[in-house]
């Protein structure tokens, strides 16, 4: 994805809801002044709009009821975990390590649901003893490893079978998850899907409630759902079984001149193929990018800025793939812009690079900002609630970031900056 080359100032829609630009022209968050929050909790640091997070949810929630279901991979602390709950939504976890941060964080575990497509037999022993609402069962091993722990302790967990419907989403190609060549879940395609369900069904260790697909992430193309929903349908109509989830993937706008549905819109679609397809089993949705993803934007400290006639500028920030390595991961385009001149023209091009030791550590290729950029300045990038801090390390044993929730004029440290002691918590030197 190219970023837009534009003078313009950051378009507005790419910031979190409740964003306000002050009398002197500075950001603020959720009634947060961001360069207050920068000078009070330091940088890099997230900035999350709490009541953005809640209103995602909520529409979530009022198309799909308790049947809409927060990935939290897409970003995960006890406070998000709690959100997402009290907002009435269930949580799937992807680790062993998601479901004990939710489960720390006093979600009843009936509100979990277990992805995965390589879990553990210790992570099957968590969710089982839990008691987990839902196992997504992903393979035959899998299916093995269930009934080798039911003879153990004969529990019975509820479980859907994940099934590749062989939709070929247009998204990156590391996180188009629909298509047959894929990693996850029984193929439709070969009969693998038919052959576990009729497995399930005769097995004593787990009681089969539903089918489950998730095509892909940051999907704008709503046809993509609609046809895999009717691949869905062909699949699990004649199964007769009460539930069947869609997963997530709705794509949300990073850079000038995106757009994307809102997740109300998403649901009517989805809601309108099902209804088209005869589908009569509850249906289930998966958001996590669409509702974390803009509700956040990462502060960072300009520290260089060097520039090389004729060739560019470099724009160094105190943070960079250890914070967010998307740019890095999947080529992806983010804007920047200054949060003491929120709404002014960005006519200069720069490239925004991280602090790491690879020339690879670059935040955004081609960014637009504005013309008076300094060393010192706080600079920011939106739309980062999403696989950003979820997906940060500690490479050069960078402190991972610390995360603001702000609402009503209140920030609330939910996730404190990492310290140098807590990078020898498991070295045993
Ligand atoms: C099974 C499953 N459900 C839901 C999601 C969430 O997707 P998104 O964040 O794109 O909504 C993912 C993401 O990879 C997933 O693998």
């Amino acid at each position: 994805m190219t970023p837009v080359q534009s003078s313009n100032p950051l378009p507005w829609h790419l910031l979190p809801d409740n964003s306000e630009v002050s009398a002197d022209g500075r950001l603020l968050i959720g009634g947060c002044d961001t360069l207050e929050l920068a000078a009070e909790f330091g940088t890099p640091l997230f900035v999350y709009d709490e009541d953005h997070l809640r209103a995602r949810c909520r529409e979530a929630v009022d198309a799909f009821g308790s049947h809409a279901t927060y990935a939290s991979k897409a970003f995960l602390c006890k406070a998000m975990a709690r959100l997402a709950f009290e907002e009435g939504m269930g949580i799937d976890v992807a680790s062993g390590g998601e479901m004990h941060v939710c489960l720390s964080a006093g979600i009843p575990a009936e509100k979990l649901v277990l992805h995965g497509n390589n879990k553990s037999m210790s992570e099957l022993a968590l969710a089982r003893q839990a008691g987990v609402g839902r196992i997504v069962v992903d393979s035959d091993d899998e299916l093995d490893r269930l009934e080798s722990l039911h003879t153990a302790d004969g529990l019975v967990p509820d479980v859907l079978l994940r099934i590749t419907p062989g939709i070929k989403a247009e998204t990156h190609e590391f996180v188009a998850t629909g298509q047959d060549d894929s990693k996850f879940g029984f193929t439709v395609s070969t009969g693998a899907a038919k052959a576990a369900v009729d497995r399930a069904q005769e097995s004593p260790a787990v009681n089969l409630v539903g089918i489950h697909a998730h095509i892909g992430s940051q999907v704008f193309r709503v046809d993509s759902f609609s046809a895999a929903v009717a691949v869905l349908a062909e699949f699990a109509n004649p199964l007769g079984l009460p539930e069947l989830v869609v997963g997530g993937g709705l794509g949300v706008p990073y850079v000038e001149g995106e757009e994307a549905p809102s997740i109300s819109q998403w649901a009517t679609i989805i809601r309108t193929a099902a209804a088209e397809t005869g589908i009569t089993a509850q249906i289930g949705i998966e958001p996590g990018r669409s509702i974390a993803a803009a509700a956040a934007v990462t502060l960072y400290t300009v520290g260089t800025v060097k520039q090389l006639p004729g060739i560019r500028t470099y724009v160094a920030v105190d943070g960079g793939m250890s914070d967010n390595p998307r740019p890095v991961l999947y080529g992806s385009g983010y804007e920047a812009f200054l949060p003491r001149a929120v709404t002014a023209e960005r006519t200069d091009r720069v490239r925004i690079v991280g602090k790491h030791c690879e020339s690879g550590d670059l935040l955004i290729r081609e960014a637009s900002v504005p013309a008076d950029l300094v060393v010192g300045d706080i600079v920011a990038t939106p739309v980062t609630g999403a696989y950003g801090h979820s997906m940060g390390s500690n490479y050069n044993k960078i402190l991972r970031p610390p995360v603001v929730f702000c609402s009503g004029g209140d920030a609330r440290l939910v996730v404190r900056r990492e310290t140098f002691e807590d990078l020898l918590t498991t070295d045993l030197g």
